[in-house]
């Protein structure tokens, strides 16, 4: 590992998707983008490639990550599928949706990546450079947000090398991601669990279900021990600044991530102003989000002050992420 020196970012391409096929069969870590966001992929069966993951992320090993697989036919061969699970990968592959199901008899997934669970995370990326990779590679790929450990998840190139370059071994550039928030988790339980809402909204998943979600007892938000959803801790995508949620005026000297097309009392003494969707559209919104809270964190604001955010469609996996970003660390 090349700590201190860049990582080479290259355009996407044929030639760049084999080559970052050919680093993954060596054990190496290649960052990609995904439809949601970047992904910092591994060979999934390989388990020194995998630690070298999680050390690279600074990310705990009781976290496991979701393979990302090229179609239903290879996720079958990891995992074993109920027909509720194989409605909603119909419905929604290739997509941002994770499932969580139980692993399959001879799931070659490695042990390390699955946090010794006897389940696994799994999903299809709509991306083509992603796809094209995959297809390259031929096996899972483990890919958890290409950042650091609890930080902001990466929307473009630049930001996955702001918190991985020197740590990784190459990143495949093709701007801007589409959705801006990570998949939506659901696991495959007797009934099936909303573990993260993400890029698919959970009403979409209740009407191809046929019925509600049901949703994580509380513990599975705490901050320690093993929680159900073991990426759901209370503290994650987490910007360095503090950040205040559903506010309805701006103290001096706080920047303002604004959302719609009305202003805010106090708004003039903002030391800053980013709008995620001045027409109050929640798809642009979700794009924007970690991209917006990566820059006003860079501004060194003492606060940055967030204005209300409806909490239906993508609105609920953006308002869980500020959620996450809002909680008081050390
Ligand atoms: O959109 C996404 O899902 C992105 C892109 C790169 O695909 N990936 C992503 O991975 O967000 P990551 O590692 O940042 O988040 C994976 C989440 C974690 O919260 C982890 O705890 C949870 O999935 N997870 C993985 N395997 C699990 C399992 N067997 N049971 C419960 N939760 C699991
Ligand atoms: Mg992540």
């Amino acid at each position: 590992m090349n700590v201190g020196l860049k990582t080479p970012i290259l355009p996407a391409s044929e030639a760049t998707a084999a080559m970052a096929a050919r680093c993954l069969a060596e054990g190496g870590l290649v960052a990609f983008p995904t439809e949601t966001v970047y992904g910092l992929g591994a060979d999934a069966t390989n388990a020194a490639a995998v630690a070298r993951l999680y050390q690279a992320k600074g990310r705990p090993a009781f976290n496991p990550l979701i393979a990302h697989i090229r179609d239903i036919e290879a996720a079958r061969q990891i995992a074993q599928f109920d027909a509720p699970a194989m409605a909603l990968a119909v419905a929604f592959w290739p997509g941002p949706l994770s499932l969580v199901l139980p692993k399959s008899k001879g799931c070659v997934v490695a042990d390390l990546a699955t946090a010794g669970l006897d389940t696994i995370a799994i999903r299809v990326p709509a991306h083509p450079v992603a796809r094209e990779i995959l297809r390259a590679f031929g096996g899972p790929v483990v890919a958890p947000s290409a950042n650091l450990s609890g930080h902001v998840s990466p929307t473009t190139a630049a930001h996955v090398q702001t918190d991985l370059g020197g740590r990784i071994d190459l990143v495949v550039d093709d701007g801007p991601v589409e959705v801006g928030v990570e998949s939506t988790i659901v696991g495959c339980f007797e009934q099936p669990m909303l573990l993260r809402p993400g890029g698919v909204p959970s009403g979409e998943i209740e009407r191809v279900l046929g019925r509600a979600l049901a949703q994580p007892p509380e513990d599975a938000v705490s901050d320690t021990g093993q929680p159900l959803a073991p990426g759901m801790l209370a503290s994650h995508y987490a910007p360095r600044t503090k950040v205040r949620l559903n506010a309805r005026r701006i103290e001096g000297g706080e920047a303002l991530l604004a959302f719609g097309p009305n202003a805010v009392p106090g708004v003039e003494a903002a030391s800053a102003v980013m709008n995620l969707s001045q027409r109050g559209d929640l798809t642009e919104a979700a794009a924007n989000l970690f991209g917006y809270l990566r820059a006003l964190d860079a501004k060194g604001a003492r606060v940055i002050a967030v204005m209300p955010i409806p909490d239906h469609g993508l609105g609920e996996a953006i308002n869980d992420r500020l959620r996450r970003a809002a909680v008081e660390r050390q």
